[in-house]
């Protein structure tokens, strides 16, 4: 457990996601930067200018204030604090220490992410996640930003999703390093594990009470009949192995955006059946389902980190929200002792390799001005955060 008096946002943390790769566009020092144009890549386009949030950062702010939201979660970019194995930027840090300081003007709480799924391309270039001494890395990196960042932040998230990282990029082989391979696939979700807790750790050494936990990517699974050890074996490698390892965390974060029923050629889905523009299955019940899960299984603090939709049809992303909270309620109801919840993401951004195309934004982004404009799930969101303790 932790020694440090670790002190939790007095409210109910609402919020939206994002994440530095996504937005802040020009990452060029990283392996995702180079895997877009790479032969063989899986990148349907380029990040290239993101969001430009780099440079809009006060104004996604402004948005964020204005619809009454207390909390906003963003990364940092590892590939830009340390540019060379080693060599801090200054000029990064200060940058941070900005856009943190433009939260806290606005009451407004920064959950920060030191690791969103990119790494530095002299991490990659020596094997990342598969080098023997990628958790001291993480560590020496996370011992910057806490030094830097610490009195400014109010929650941390060490690595985001690193089930993802470890499935896409070493199991499916649809992100870098394009690996396929179930023994390397379950090292690197070891590895991640160990990542995690030098983080947590090197990150509890600095300034700052925030508490310290790691997002976790949960879905709902369904078995077809005849499949259920099959799935069972495979959720322990994805969820639970996680899970029962993170007791000694402040919290928990659970993301989640659908229900997968897997059978044994993959995921499996009814004829009909409702599906978003990233062809999961509409399924907004998963945010009560995983959020449970997590708090039987590990006993700790929930935080709803990530939970969204990516679609065009604005009206079915307002449909899927009010859905989604109602099971908030139902879990607070319950008693499960969540701290806040996430909507992905305030902006449409770079979905990886699916590029520009889903729209998971309540605010959209003209791809050639950076214009923001709110969607009426944008103005949506902020009135149900608004009135959610008042209204039954
Ligand atoms: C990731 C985000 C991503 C979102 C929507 C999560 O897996 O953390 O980076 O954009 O899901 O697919």
């Amino acid at each position: 457990m932790s020694a440090r008096d670790v002190h939790f946002p007095d409210a109910f943390s609402w919020g939206t996601s994002t994440s530095a790769y996504q937005i802040e566009g020009g990452n060029t020092n990283t392996d995702w930067w180079r895997f877009e144009r790479a032969e063989g890549t899986t990148a349907v386009e380029v990040c290239g200018d993101a969001c430009d949030s780099w440079h809009r950062y006060e104004e996604d702010l402004d948005i964020l204030a204005s619809l009454g939201l207390n909390a906003f979660r963003l990364s940092v970019e590892w590939a830009r604090v340390e540019p060379e194995q080693g060599n801090f930027s200054i000029e990064a840090l200060e940058h941070y220490r900005a856009v943190l300081t433009a939260c806290r003007e606005r009451d407004i709480v920064p959950v920060v992410t030191l690791h969103h799924f990119t790494l530095p391309l002299w991490a990659a270039d020596q094997g990342g996640f598969e080098h023997p001494e990628i958790a001291q890395w993480m560590a020496a990196y996370a011992t910057q930003v806490g030094a830097a960042l610490g009195d400014l932040i109010g929650i941390a998230c060490t690595i985001n999703e690193p089930n993802i990282v470890a499935i896409m990029g070493y199991l499916l082989g649809n992100f870098p390093p394009q690996v396929t391979s179930w023994e390397r696939f379950v090292a690197v979700n070891e590895t991640m594990r160990k990542c995690h807790v030098a983080v947590r750790d090197a990150l509890r050494e600095g300034p700052g009470n925030f508490p310290i936990g790691l997002p976790l990517s949960m879905q709902e699974y369904e078995a077809v009949p005849g499949f259920e050890d099959r799935l069972n074996s495979f959720r322990e490698e994805m969820e639970d192995k996680y899970l029962l390892s993170l007791g000694g965390d402040d919290y928990v974060g659970v993301q989640c955006y659908t229900k997968v029923i897997l059978g044994p050629d993959g995921v499996v889905n009814e004829p009909g059946a409702e599906l978003t523009d990233m062809g999961y299955l509409f399924w907004p019940q998963s945010v009560e389902y995983t959020i449970r899960r997590a708090a039987e299984l590990t006993n700790a603090p929930i935080i709803m980190t990530e939970n969204g939709i990516g679609t065009a049809d604005d009206a079915q992303r307002v449909r899927y929200l009010t859905e989604a909270l109602k099971g908030v309620r139902t879990l607070l109801d319950d008693g499960v002792d969540l701290r806040g919840y996430f909507q992905w993401s305030l902006l449409d951004n770079f979905e990886w390799s699916l590029g520009y195309r889903p729209k998971f934004g309540i605010v959209a982004v003209d791809r050639t001005t950076f214009a923001r404009t709110l969607k009426p799930s944008a103005t949506w969101f902020a009135d149900a955060t608004r009135t959610f303790f008042t209204t039954a």
